[in-house]
């Protein structure tokens, strides 16, 4: 590689991180325009399907779940082209979420926690730190699959090994987000 070439690379590089960045802040800005200021179109009672998307929702974080454990698994191996089909599944199972998950936020509102005792510190313990980490979840991928796509994998290794725990961490709490709204919060 000349030194033009790898000037070039390094100026295109940082402006896919920009663009990450700023897709990243706009879905976020998006999120909590969604879930806190757009006024509740209460129209769930109306639409029946909505009320099985948190259902749908949890089901999808399931799945985002085992693909992930099953591709760190796979590459642990040195099983390539599996880690990959199983990373890119996730993509596409949290990406189904998200577009889940702004559906039921756009007929249904803010879900109110009325439950009370152990689970009221529990359940908000988990809420807050899943909200956190999802909020720099979507540049951590993106930056993640970029670094893979490019065979930059020595860079892909590095960012991998924070984007995973943060990954699964929100998968998981998603899971239990909506088993204790099942369970406690009638
Ligand atoms: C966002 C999706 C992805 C995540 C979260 C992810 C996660 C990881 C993690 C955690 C490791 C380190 C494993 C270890 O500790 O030994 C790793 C390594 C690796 N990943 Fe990914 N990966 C993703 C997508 C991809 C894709 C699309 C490819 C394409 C081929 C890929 C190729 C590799 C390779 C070759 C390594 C080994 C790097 C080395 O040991 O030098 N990954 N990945």
């Amino acid at each position: 590689m000349n030194s033009y070439e790898s000037v070039s690379d390094h100026k295109n590089e940082k402006n896919v991180f920009i663009i990450i960045g700023i897709l990243s802040a706009l879905v976020l800005a998006f999120l909590v325009w969604l879930i806190y200021f757009k006024p509740g179109e209460d129209l769930e009672s109306k639409i029946g399907w909505v009320g099985y998307l948190p259902i749908l929702n949890a089901f999808l974080n399931t799945l985002t779940s085992v693909f992930l454990i099953t591709g760190l698994t796979f590459i642990k191996q040195n099983k390539i082209e599996w880690h990959k089909r199983f990373m890119f599944a996730a993509t596409g199972t949290s990406a189904l979420f998200l577009v889940s998950y702004i559906t039921y936020h756009h007929f249904h509102g803010d879900t109110k926690f009325i439950a009370s005792g152990f689970i009221r510190p529990l359940y908000f313990g988990i809420l807050i730190s899943h909200i956190l980490l999802s909020a720099i979840q979507v540049p951590l991928i993106l930056s993640t699959l970029y670094l893979a796509m490019e065979k930059n994998f020595i860079r892909h290794k590095k960012i991998a090994r924070i984007t995973f725990p943060i990954w699964l961490y929100v998968s998981i709490t998603g899971v239990l987000i909506f088993i204790i709204l099942r369970w406690f919060n009638v």
